[in-house]
Order: C-alpha cells, then structure tokens, then sequence
C-alpha cells in the first residue's frame, strides 16, 4: 500500500489536457514501443488516480486483486469473446459454470441463473426490461413485440425505488421508453434506508391509478451504502404482483458474510439482482454479473441469428442473456480470484473496511465538532464537520470547501454528496489495506481545513 506518495498529480484539467495531448496526435509514421510507453509514463500515469494509495477514501474503485489480475492477463493475451461456443468454447463454458457456481456461493433458489455484463448500470437496464416484459406478460401481450404501446395506458406504469437509488435506475426507465413520470420515489427512513410503512402508504395511494410493474431496492446505496430491507419489499412486491430487483452492484458482496445474513433474508426469492465485482470485490473493470432467480426468465431477452446463437443450439451460448454479441472474459479474473484467495480469505478483506468505517462512526458520533448522518450499513459513511467557529448558516459551505481543498492537495480522497438538504461529507473505504489510523489521518486534515474557513469570503462577505 503506497502511503508516502501523492494520490494523483493533483494538476488541473488544462495541465492534464496538455500533457495528454501528444497522445492523440496521430501522425503518419508510427513510433517505437519504446518510446511509447515512456510518453505513457511521462505523460499519462501521473495524472490517473492510485487505488492502492492509503489516503483513496472516496469511490467505488480498487486495484486489482493479484489472483484477478492474473485472470484478467490470461484473459487479455487471448482476448476471447464468450457470447458464443463458436467464439471461444472454453470461455463461454467457463462463463455458465462460473454462474451457475456463484448463484450457489450466494444461495439462490436452485432454478437462478445469472449473466455478466459490462456494468452494473447495463444490469438494472436488464432487469428493468425482464420486469416490465413480465407486466406485459400479465396484461395478455408479448412485450419483446409490441413494445411499451402494447400497453393501454403506458403512462400508468410505476417502477419504485428509494430516494437515495443510484441515478442508472432514472436512466434505464428512460432508456427503455419511459419517463420520468414512471418512476416513483420512496422515502427513506433516518437511515437511510427505504421506510417499509411509507411504502405500505405509498402502494396504498397509488393503488386506483397506476400499475406498480417493479420495485427496486438497493444493497450499498451510492451516497450512505445503506441496504433497504430486502423482505418487506418482497412482500410488497408480491403483493402488488410486481417483479423485485436489487441493486446490488456495491453491497451484494457482503450478503457472503454470516453477520450480513438478516439484512439478506428472501434473497432467494428476489426477482434479479445487480452485482458489480468491479467495486468492492477488487476485479478489473468491467465486471458486472446479473442474476436472475429463474432462468426461463432470460427467455424474456433472447434474440437468436442464424450465423451463431442459433435456436436450440446444443453448446452452451452465454450470449442469448444479455444484448452484447461481443463481450470480453470477465469471468476468468473472478474466477482466478476466488481460486487464489479462497473464500475465508474474501470474507475477511470483506470485513476489515466495514469494521473499520464502523470505528469510524463511534468515533465521530462521540465528537461535539461532527454530525453523523446514519449509522454505516457497510462501508460508507456521511457526515458534516461543525467546528464552533462556523455558523450553521455556514455548514454546507463548509463540507464544500473542505472537499475541494483536500482534493486540490492531492493527498487524498474524501467526496462530498447531498442529502436533502445538506451538503455532506463522504468517506468509503475499499481496500482491506486501509486502517483505523489511515482514516483518522483524514479527520485530522479535515479538521485543520476546517479551521482556515474563517478567512474564506463565504464567512466574511
Ligand atoms: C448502487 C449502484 N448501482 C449501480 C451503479 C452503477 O454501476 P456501474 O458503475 O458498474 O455502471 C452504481 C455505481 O456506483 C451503484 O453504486
């Protein structure tokens, strides 16, 4: 873990540009490898961000795993495409083992199937399509042939989701012919998690007019990392016949925890699930998987052709699950990844950054100069600094400069979200090499730029 360096360059976006620039200047001689690659380390690496740097407390991304990046080597010397057994037999057979195997590892239903995907914003888009194809299917017309005007009144159509979901859920409503009209927004409790009696209320309001077609609930939302109660929703869901999906693109990893196993009760009945092992599992991006709980489900989305992916093929043709005709092997760096590191061991890299971010919030709550926003379901948590010298009036700006000027230092890496109305601070940890004192180091740089605000214009216009 590199603790003595700087985070990134930490130059600006016009110095970047400028350095970059000789990169794409595409002439009608090429140059050596040699030259190459020192333009690229010269020009290019000091401007990318370092995952496996102490002070990186801030987004979803990490450095690679060694067992994935072994994977992922073996995976790019051969650059298999896996959609198909004509492409790369071994790679599209390794790609269904490898899925049948991690709908076991997480205890799904026995009929699961699962596929990956570029991202896990593709995966919701999937989900949303497979869910809505299913209303469809209720309302007596194939969707995958009529389309959204196969329904009477397209515009009664609800999907709900948290407050807090990640914005790929608008996307994909929007992606998929809808607006954002279609979508609803559920309250969240002071946790941040989605409140199962305002949903009760809200089902109950919406009950004459709209057709609830699919509700989302989220593991790991993306400011707080709060996972909404899987269970309540599943009863809701069936209640209103609507297809469940769960966000879990950054906290699915953590329902393999034993001390994880209420928050994940029902899994096995939950319609699909987004899992990125790009985020907290430490696998090259891309590495998206979607699981769905049946997979006659996948039938929803199947195109066949007559040059490959054709109609009752025997081999195993990963491709019919998912829109991509070409897509990279992104099983093999999991895979090599589980193999290396075995399963106690995933568990306890799991483990470290929840612990310590748990620490975290013990301390801070017990600070009269900061203010917790919930209590951290994973590995995420949000607050605001309130030194005695800054009004209230003051604390969003506060957060804001806070974040811009440990960013500008290059450091490291804190990020800054909303939460209604208040600008907050955010730190995530990742990496299982990050400690207790990595982020108290942070405190204390927030504190000390906390106590240079007094002379910003802000405080003394
Ligand atoms: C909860 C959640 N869902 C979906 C996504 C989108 O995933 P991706 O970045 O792989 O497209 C993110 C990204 O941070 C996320 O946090």
């Amino acid at each position: 873990m590199n603790k003595n360096n700087t985070l990134f360059s930490g130059a600006t976006p016009e110095e970047v540009q400028q350095d970059l620039l000789p990169l794409v200047d595409f002439k009608s001689t090429g140059q050596s490898l040699v030259d190459i690659k020192r333009l690229l380390e010269e020009n290019l690496l000091p401007h990318l961000m370092r995952y496996d740097h102490a002070g990186f407390q801030s987004m979803y991304n990490s450095i690679p795993e060694q067992g994935a990046a072994l994977g992922a080597q073996t995976a790019l010397a051969h650059n298999q495409g896996v959609t198909n057994w004509q492409v790369s037999p071994g790679g599209a057979m390794l790609e269904e083992l490898c899925c049948e195997s991690l709908c076991r590892l997480f205890g799904l239903s026995a009929q699961a199937d699962a596929t990956f995907m570029y991202s896990g914003t593709y995966a919701n888009q999937e989900a949303l399509y497979l869910a809505i194809h299913k209303k469809a299917e209720h309302e007596g017309f194939d969707f995958g042939k009529q389309g959204i005007s196969g329904f009477q009144d397209p515009s009664r159509l609800v999907i709900l989701t948290s407050t807090d979901a990640h914005f790929s859920i608008k996307q994909s409503v929007r992606m998929l012919g809808l607006g954002d009209q279609n979508l609803v927004a559920l309250q969240v409790n002071a946790n941040r998690q989605i409140d199962p009696h305002q949903l009760q209320k809200t089902l109950a309001e919406l009950k004459a007019s709209r057709d609830i077609c699919c509700i989302v609930a989220t593991a790991g939302t993306t400011s707080t990392g709060a996972i909404d109660p899987v269970e309540p929703l599943l009863e809701a869901a069936q209640q209103c016949r609507a297809w469940l999906h769960l966000d879990g693109a950054y906290g699915f990893s953590f329902s393999l925890l034993p001390e994880y196993q209420s928050q994940f009760q029902g899994i096995d009945k939950v319609d699909s699930i987004t899992w990125d092992p790009h985020k907290q599992m430490g696998i090259p991006i891309p590495n998206s998987v979607l699981f769905v709980n049946n997979k006659q489900d996948f039938a929803r989305i199947a195109l066949f052709s007559h040059y490959f992916n054709r109609k009752n093929s025997s081999e195993p043709n990963p491709g019919i699950k998912s829109p991509p005709s070409t897509r990279p092997m992104s099983a093999l760096p999991l895979v090599t990844s589980l193999l290396h590191q075995g399963m106690d061991e995933v568990r306890e890299k799991l483990r470290t950054p929840l612990q310590n971010i748990g620490r975290l919030s013990a301390y801070l709550m017990a600070q009269n100069d900061f203010r917790c926003w919930h209590e951290p379901d994973t590995g995420v948590l949000c607050f605001q600094h309130q030194p005695g010298h800054v009004p209230d009036p003051h604390w969003n700006d506060l957060q804001t400069f806070i974040y811009e000027s440990i960013l500008s230092e290059g450091k490291r890496s804190i990020s800054v979200t909303q939460l209604d109305d208040a600008v907050v601070l955010r730190m995530l940890v990742m990496s299982p090499h990050i400690n207790y004192a990595d982020l108290m180091e942070t405190i204390n740089d927030i504190r000390a730029t906390g106590t240079r605000f007094t002379d910003t214009e802000k405080m003394n216009p």
